[in-house]
């Protein structure tokens, strides 16, 4: 397999995808500004597909099949459904390797893991090793989606618990919660903590209770960081500012497991970036299928 030219195709995908918007056509401004912020936010959204595709029965694209008569897909999964975005880039990467490489050898789940690593990697993060020839899924489990997806109203032994079940360790699961460090969330996702939470700066929980009133607005978006286009520790200072958007990311602070390691990675990038590239390799090896298991899809939508 020419590992080299898929590496540096779908480098070519990320950089002109932040140069031009997916949707040219809208001549509506607001669109044409929504459909721009959204393409920026195109690594937050993959980085996050690659995260669920791999913590629900391994790393196996489940995560991007469609329903059929057998199954119901896991983009309808409660942690999914009118949430987890980018699956029509997928589609797009896919195409082209699949062009560029005169055929399928490529399989979706390294695509979602190489597409990750370079949109991280675009927005100022480490890189990190991708190893390939991962085989795809043949079905998708919802109920296991809904399960294994960590959910945003868990406290520190709940979080410790999911990454456990995966091999996945507490200094795993901070490193990783700098994956928050990109991206946006919706107010129904942090409306309990605005309204509820105590280990929370006033100020700014009165500024979010603005964006997100108790009673509509449930997809109102606010950015999970200040920066977040930026892979950096900004993440970090807001959870000792006790300003985490997300009530599991406050829950990281408070606890002698885990407060010295947020410390640590507050003070220095280097020591985050190093963890995060070396939590998400660890990540991209869960369970998967090798050999004869599984299959290479054509479409990343269907079954062969
Ligand atoms: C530790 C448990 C985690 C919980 C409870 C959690 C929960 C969430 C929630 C609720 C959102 C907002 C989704 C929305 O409003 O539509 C979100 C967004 C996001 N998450 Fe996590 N997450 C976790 C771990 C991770 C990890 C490990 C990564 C990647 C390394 C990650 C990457 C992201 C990214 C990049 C976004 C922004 C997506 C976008 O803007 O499209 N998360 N997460
Ligand atoms: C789907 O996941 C659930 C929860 O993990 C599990 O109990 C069930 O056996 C899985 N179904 C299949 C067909 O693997
Ligand atoms: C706050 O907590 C109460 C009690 O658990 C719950 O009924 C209520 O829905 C929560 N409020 C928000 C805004 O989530």
């Amino acid at each position: 397999m020419k590992i080299a030219g898929l590496i540096s195709l779908v480098m070519i995908f990320v950089t002109a995808a932040f140069a031009q918007p997916l949707y040219p056509d809208y001549y509506d401004k607001a669109v044409v500004e929504e459909a721009v912020q959204q393409e920026k936010n195109t690594g937050a959204s993959l980085l996050r597909l690659h995260f669920h595709n791999c913590f629900v029965n391994g790393c196996d694209a489940s995560l991007v099949l469609d329903s059929t008569p057998h199954f119901v897909n896991e983009k309808f999964a409660t942690p999914n459904d009118n949430s987890a975005r980018g699956f029509e880039i997928i589609d797009r990467i896919k195409s082209e390797v699949d062009q560029a490489c005169g055929g399928t050898v490529v399989s979706c789940t390294d695509i979602l893991a190489v597409a990750a690593r370079d949109f991280v990697v675009a927005l100022g993060g480490p890189s990190w090793e991708v190893l390939l020839e991962r085989r795809d899924a043949t079905y998708a489990n919802i109920t296991a989606a809904n399960v294994d997806i960590p959910a945003p109203s868990l406290d520190l032994t709940g979080l410790i618990a999911s990454f456990q079940n995966q091999g996945l360790d507490v200094n795993d699961l901070v490193a990783f919660s700098g994956g928050h460090t990109l991206g946006f969330a919706q107010c129904r996702f942090f409306r309990d903590r605005i309204y509820n939470d105590t280990n929370i700066d006033t100020e700014f929980q009165r500024q979010l209770q603005t964006i997100c009133p108790l009673d509509r607005g449930d997809a109102n978006l606010h950015s999970l960081d200040p920066t977040p286009a930026f892979l950096d520790t900004e993440h970090f200072r807001n959870i000792l500012a006790k300003r985490a958007l997300l009530h599991s990311d406050q829950a990281l602070l408070g606890s002698p497991e885990t407060d010295g390691v947020v410390a640590a990675y507050r003070l220095s990038g280097d020591a985050f970036a190093k963890d995060f590239a070396i939590s998400i390799m660890k990540m991209g090896n869960i369970k998967p299928l090798t050999g004869d298991q599984g299959q290479i899809r054509y479409n990343c939508r269907r079954v062969n």
